[in-house]
């Protein structure tokens, strides 16, 4: 018999720290840090296992990768070289004691119930300490690679949810079921085992729009939320609280999580020049290329659609 595990436990992540920290991007070569400087990351898989044994003894709750299949080109070809992000957390679950490890995956271009799976079998390997970030997409260049279309912005989410309704029935302890919605027709479907320990993986989702922050809050444990360029702290904190309180009239409690990037160095004089040297003076894909910006991307996706920083209704 495989013993119980509480979701509060899954939310804890294994700590009783109020403040979970987590590593973001470590699958991608290049990682966030779109530099030439020659000991950028590798995104390895040895150099992904050394990381997340450090950060599991070092106490950080989780790992979070980026799902990424097309890397930007250039010279250093940023985030060109991604580990696929279930079986990466499958391997670092069964190297690590402490740590959650999510998956990063796009509803739109795979089975609900292959996935569904997936994440059952790396949530057994990591006794529980599985997480899926889902994403709906937003890059056109890489649904072309697959032959898919992304669909209309509004539309993206209305899959997603059928697709997570799907994932969250295969979980649960339902024996054969249909499923009869807009985008799938599901005849007697049946999926065992059951995610570990009688609970479900945690669940996020880092939609930017209203749209995408309502998916979070009617669907997920947590919201990952960037911080755009220019917006103060006073204005992230009323973002965090209007999440939060969306969240309670819905009468669901959300997490809220946020991007930032630590350059460390045994003095403050030594990290400031560093961050300048990578982050600033070499910050090029390489070739010339300056990179897209998929942060950009993202912010002016949420500045255009509006970032809701007061309670209103999630519909
Ligand atoms: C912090 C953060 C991390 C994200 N990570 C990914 C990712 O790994 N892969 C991906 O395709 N999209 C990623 N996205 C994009 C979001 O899923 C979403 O498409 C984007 O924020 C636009 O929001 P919207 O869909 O609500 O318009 C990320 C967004 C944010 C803010």
């Amino acid at each position: 018999m495989e013993p119980e595990i509480g979701s509060d436990q899954r939310d804890a992540m294994g700590s009783a720290n109020r403040l979970k920290l987590g590593l973001f991007g470590a699958n991608c070569s290049s990682g966030r840090a779109v530099t030439t400087v020659p000991e950028r990351w590798s995104g390895s898989w040895p150099d992904c296992v050394r990381l997340a044994q450090m950060a599991d003894q070092a106490g950080i709750e989780f790992m979070l990768p980026i799902g990424r299949w097309k890397g930007y080109g250039g010279d250093t070809d940023y985030q060109g070289a991604t580990l696929e992000t279930v079986t990466w957390a499958c391997g670092l679950l069964a190297k690590t004691e402490r740590l959650t490890v999510f998956g990063t995956v796009h509803a739109p271009l795979l089975s609900p119930l292959i996935a569904a799976k997936e994440f059952v079998t790396a949530d057994h390997i990591g006794e529980g300490r599985f997480g899926l970030n889902v994403v709906c997409g937003w890059n056109e260049g890489e649904f072309e690679m697959f032959g898919a279309t992304l669909r209309e912005h509004e539309a993206r989410y209305e899959y997603a949810q059928e697709w997570l309704d799907i994932v969250k029935l295969a979980w649960s302890p339902r024996e054969d079921f249909d499923f009869d919605g807009r985008f799938f027709q599901l005849k007697g479907v049946r999926a065992k085992p059951k995610p570990y320990g009688g609970t479900r993986p945690l669940i996020m989702n880092a939609g930017a729009s209203a749209t995408g922050q309502a998916f979070a809050i009617r669907n997920c444990d947590a919201l990952f939320s960037t911080i755009s360029r220019g917006i103060s702290f006073e204005e992230m904190a009323r973002h965090v609280s209007g999440v939060q309180a969306l969240a309670q009239q819905a009468g669901r409690n959300i997490d809220v999580y946020t991007v930032g990037v630590v350059t460390c160095r045994p003095t403050e004089r030594e990290a400031q020049d560093y961050y300048q040297y990578a982050v600033v003076d070499n910050a090029r894909l390489g070739g010339g290329r300056q990179h897209p910006g998929d942060e950009e991307h993202y912010a002016a996706n949420a500045l255009a659609r509006r970032i809701p920083t007061s309670p209103q209704s999630p519909g």
